[in-house]
């Protein structure tokens, strides 16, 4: 006999699993359909789920042992955990000072070409402690963690020398041993031209090929660039991204965000994991990405930052049939937005998703969209118990609430780390801090 489960949720007013799409990620029609459950219920033993469907037939099966938490989710929405695909997250400082300049006139891209911008960030970043990095990072990965997100990729990219990018990475993968939420790192050296290579773009993707790609290979599962006319161009992304790919890499995009540059043409054509931000991509590219199985993540974040003079065209990628995923893009230039669900709130008003397609491309395309779909992004037996619980009537109320944070509590892995609202202070810090290293 199967021993009782270790945890039940139960009465669930509604519950969406966003089930059946772990081998590839929801499309058209299916991304509105976040696989609705009334009054349901999961059941988990140890950090993985046993049982997902209506209340009454789940305890039918799994019944409570003495020793089983039933958590009751009446009057609660309940989803998987939320996944961020596209996080800046190890950074110092702040840039609130450009935003000003910005909302006075100046472009984002005068602002880089000024000293400023990324760069700006990159000096606050080469001089900061990897403890003091992993002090600023933990707390908003708590921030993120609260607002319902329970893994969360984060890339480098503010440290453009080796040392600097292993010191960012090295951040990340203590966080992933410390904090509950899952991390995956991602390597993205190719984000701006340092200072020191000012004028000799070439000279510093072959510096990224030939000497940081080999050193960090083991650190980071996936490769990035921002692949942009004025910044990295098609030729750079393709060589960078083919040296970390011969190196076991991955390839990522940033790509389209602020001129069509050709990026999501080239991630189709290398079957890049993923093409974030295409708020400017061709609609003769989307049938690629559709056939090339690319997940595009959409980051409404930064164009509401920015001024929303352009959106992306999620509603074109929907009718193509290309895969579309939400993510914060949570960086201090662009987006300091840490909450996913903010960003389906923005996705819904912005992008014209709605909050059902939002629930579907914030959890199973986003895990999609770092390789992790086998394991998390829907509540299915045998994956990771990662839940959250929104003090809601229905799951279309999640995206149209705004401003204020419904999440009441948060299951990862089968443990409860947030608890009305608030983080459950003994969750995942029994690995301390050694940043320092
Ligand atoms: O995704 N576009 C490039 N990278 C970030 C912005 C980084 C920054 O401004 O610091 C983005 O928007
Ligand atoms: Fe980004």
């Amino acid at each position: 006999m199967t021993p009782p489960p270790t945890l039940l949720v139960t009465h669930a007013t509604e519950l969406c699993t966003v089930a059946g799409s772990s081998r590839t990620p929801r499309t058209g029609s299916a991304l509105a359909d976040p696989g609705r459950i009334r009054d349901g219920a999961v059941a988990v033993a140890g950090d993985t789920i046993l049982a997902v469907g209506p209340t009454d037939r789940v305890l039918a099966d799994f019944p409570p042992g003495p020793d089983t938490r039933v958590l009751d989710a009446s009057g609660r929405v309940v989803l998987p955990g939320l996944v961020d695909p596209h996080t800046h997250l190890v950074h110092a400082g702040s840039r609130e000072g450009e935003f000003v300049q910005r909302l006075q006139g100046r472009s984002y891209l005068e602002i880089l070409a000024a000293g400023g911008g990324i760069l700006a960030t990159v000096a606050a970043t080469r001089a900061a402690s990897a403890a003091s990095l992993e002090v600023a990072a933990r707390a908003a990965l708590d921030r993120m963690l609260v607002h319902g997100a329970t893994t969360v990729e984060a890339k480098s990219g503010y440290g453009l020398t080796l040392a600097d990018e292993v010191k960012q990475l090295r951040v990340v993968a203590n966080l992933d041993r410390s904090h509950p939420v899952d991390l995956v790192p991602t390597f993205l050296a190719a984000h701006a031209v340092p200072p020191e290579f000012r004028g000799r773009r070439s000279d510093y993707v072959r510096h990224v090929v030939e000497a940081m790609l080999p050193a960090v290979a083991g650190l980071a599962e996936f490769c990035d660039v921002f692949c942009e006319t004025e910044v990295f161009p098609v030729s750079d992304a393709r060589e960078i991204l083919a040296a970390g790919r011969r190196l076991g890499l991955r390839p990522k995009l940033h790509a389209d965000e602020l001129g069509p540059s050709g990026g999501s043409a080239l991630a189709a054509e290398l079957g890049a994991t993923s093409a974030d931000h295409c708020i400017h991509t061709p609609a003769e590219v989307m049938p690629r990405l559709a056939a090339a199985g690319v997940v595009v993540v959409l980051l409404p974040g930064t164009s509401f930052t920015l001024g929303a003079r352009r959106w992306a065209p999620a509603r074109a990628f929907v009718a193509a049939g290309v895969p579309v995923a939400l993510a914060t893009d949570y960086n201090p230039g662009t987006s300091p937005v840490d909450s996913m669900v903010h960003v389906m709130g923005i996705a819904c008003r912005g992008l014209g998703l709605t909050p059902a397609e939002a629930i579907s491309a914030a959890t199973i395309n986003a895990a999609h969209a770092v390789g992790r779909a086998g394991k998390v992004g829907s509540l299915e037996p045998g994956k990771q118990a990662d839940l959250v619980a929104f003090d809601a009537p229905s799951a279309d109320a999640i995206p149209y609430y705004f401003g204020s944070n419904r999440v009441d509590w948060v299951i990862k892995a089968g443990r409860v780390v947030v608890s009305g609202g608030r983080l459950v202070q003994a969750a995942g810090r029994e690995g301390g801090s050694n940043g320092g290293g």
